[in-house]
């Protein structure tokens, strides 16, 4: 048998904490990165699959690395990039964290009126700096106005071979759905679209398209 070639995906939303109870974070779900992983294993990859807190089942015979914060996820992604061969980072990392973190619940009278946010490093833009041409790095852009220009844009300054155009304006292809409709676009201007399905049927026609 030959040697097996290694897959990282991120999924999940990520959570910024402000104190015990609070954080700052997004709607989704980890559907797509999870259907990703269990058809990566199908497709007889070794799947890593970086997570930010979901209610999902983990993928039968996929490593599940679990993290909170961006930081976290950035910290456990590099950690993986370079043994891995293809890497798909369909999480919705949040763009910002807090300045400010208490560790106890603060009382409604004691929380800021206002935060201080910082920006999260681009996990995603630093693994474009770093990659190889041996791998290939796919990116997800999750858009609700001028999605080709957008996700044409970040192909090209993230160092990407491939963008996963998802619009999220829809409620079927939105974060909480269990269907998606996307468009690929590659770094040698390839273009697909896979029609709506469920997210098992999408991460099967992405992973045909992207890792042939
Ligand atoms: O620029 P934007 O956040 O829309 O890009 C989305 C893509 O970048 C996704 O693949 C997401 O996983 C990744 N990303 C990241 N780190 C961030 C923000 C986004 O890896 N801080």
């Amino acid at each position: 048998m030959g040697v097996v070639s290694k897959c990282l995906i991120s999924a999940g939303p990520t959570r910024e904490w402000i104190d015990a109870v609070r954080f700052l974070s997004n709607p989704s779900t980890g559907k797509m990165g999870y259907a990703l992983a269990s058809e990566a294993k199908k497709v007889g990859l070794e799947v890593t699959l970086v997570s930010g807190p979901v209610c999902l089942p983990p993928p039968p015979g996929v490593t599940l690395i679990k993290v909170e914060s961006a930081l976290e996820m950035r910290e456990a992604v590099l950690e993986e990039f370079q043994n891995s061969e293809l890497v798909i980072m369909s999480a919705a990392v949040s763009d910002h964290r807090p300045d400010f973190l208490s560790f106890e619940k603060l009382k409604k009278d004691k929380f800021p009126d206002q935060l201080k946010l910082i920006r999260n490093p681009d996990i995603l833009a630093e693994l474009g700096e770093i990659k190889l041409p041996s791998q290939t790095l796919v990116g997800f852009a999750a858009e609700t106005e001028d999605h080709l220009l957008h996700a044409r844009s970040k192909l090209i300054t993230k160092n990407l071979d491939w963008i996963v155009l998802n619009d999220i304006g829809s409620p079927l292809t939105g974060f909480d759905s269990d269907t998606n409709e996307v468009t690929l676009l590659s770094r040698n201007e390839e273009s697909v679209s896979l029609k709506i399905s469920t997210k098992t049927e999408i991460a099967s026609g992405i992973l045909e398209i992207i890792w042939k």
